[in-house]
């Protein structure tokens, strides 16, 4: 069963487009969104969605271990050398959001980045999500999200078919923060900004924030 899902979870094609952008996009900005992202964690962290691992140089170095999860063979290859020269002990696996290689309540802190837009069912994820951090755990969130202008969302609700087709599976179109509020979450902090990746693209509306499994205790971000 997982065999499979990791099966379906293969785009090489847009593995290597987005290794492209992504490192482009660092220098564009995306490098201080990282940081901002991980600023002041500690403990043990589970990421999800890894990628090719660019968040990986900004963990503070309070971080004790950092679980990365990747199910895209291209991009978890280009994690693992990324891992390698990582400030602190990053270990990458194979595996998915719908059955997270983890036990219960195992982590401090979990981490998505450009991921729920992605992930084919966001709710499941999410709940898996909660079952692996401690119920006074943390979600720390980072994604591009539908636009709140109607025009460019509807623009993205048109764009979205081919879109999909184009970038793995990703919905331009995705209200993440609602998902993620509606499902065991309460959101503490949510900034929302404006990001290009690069000068040829047009800047998509991102959000970036910390939210709590809502019935755990709170924790100053
Ligand atoms: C746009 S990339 C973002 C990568 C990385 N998190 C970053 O910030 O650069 C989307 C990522 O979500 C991953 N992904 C897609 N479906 C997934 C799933 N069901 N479970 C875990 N990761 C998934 C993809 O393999 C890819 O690495």
């Amino acid at each position: 069963m997982v065999d499979r899902q990791l099966k379906n979870l293969q785009h090489p094609r847009f593995a290597r487009f987005y290794t492209a952008i992504s490192t482009r996009a660092e220098a564009h900005g995306g490098a201080e969104h990282r940081a901002r992202l991980l600023k002041g964690l500690a403990g043990t962290v589970i990421e999800v969605g890894a990628g090719n691992g660019l968040n990986f140089a900004h963990y503070p170095p309070h971080v004790t271990r950092v679980l990365a999860v990747e199910p895209d063979d291209t991009l978890r290859a280009l994690a693992r050398r990324a891992a390698q020269r990582a400030p602190v002990p990053v270990e990458v696996v194979s595996g998915h959001a719908d059955a997270l290689p983890a036990p219960d309540g195992a982590f401090d802190t979990a981490v998505i980045s450009l991921v729920l837009c992605t992930v084919a069912n966001p709710v499941h994820a999410l709940a898996e999500i909660r079952r692996v951090l401690r119920p006074d755990g943390q979600l720390r969130f980072y994604e591009h999200v539908r636009s709140d202008k109607l025009l460019l969302a509807l623009l993205q609700d048109l764009i979205a078919p081919l879109w999909a087709r184009l970038a793995g599976g990703c919905r331009p179109n995705h209200d993440t923060a609602a998902v993620i509020a509606a499902n065991g979450f309460t959101i503490s902090s949510c900034q929302r900004f404006g990001f290009s990746p690069c000068s040829a693209v047009p800047r998509f509306a991102h959000i970036l924030g910390v939210a709590y499994p809502t019935s755990g205790d709170r924790r100053a971000a």
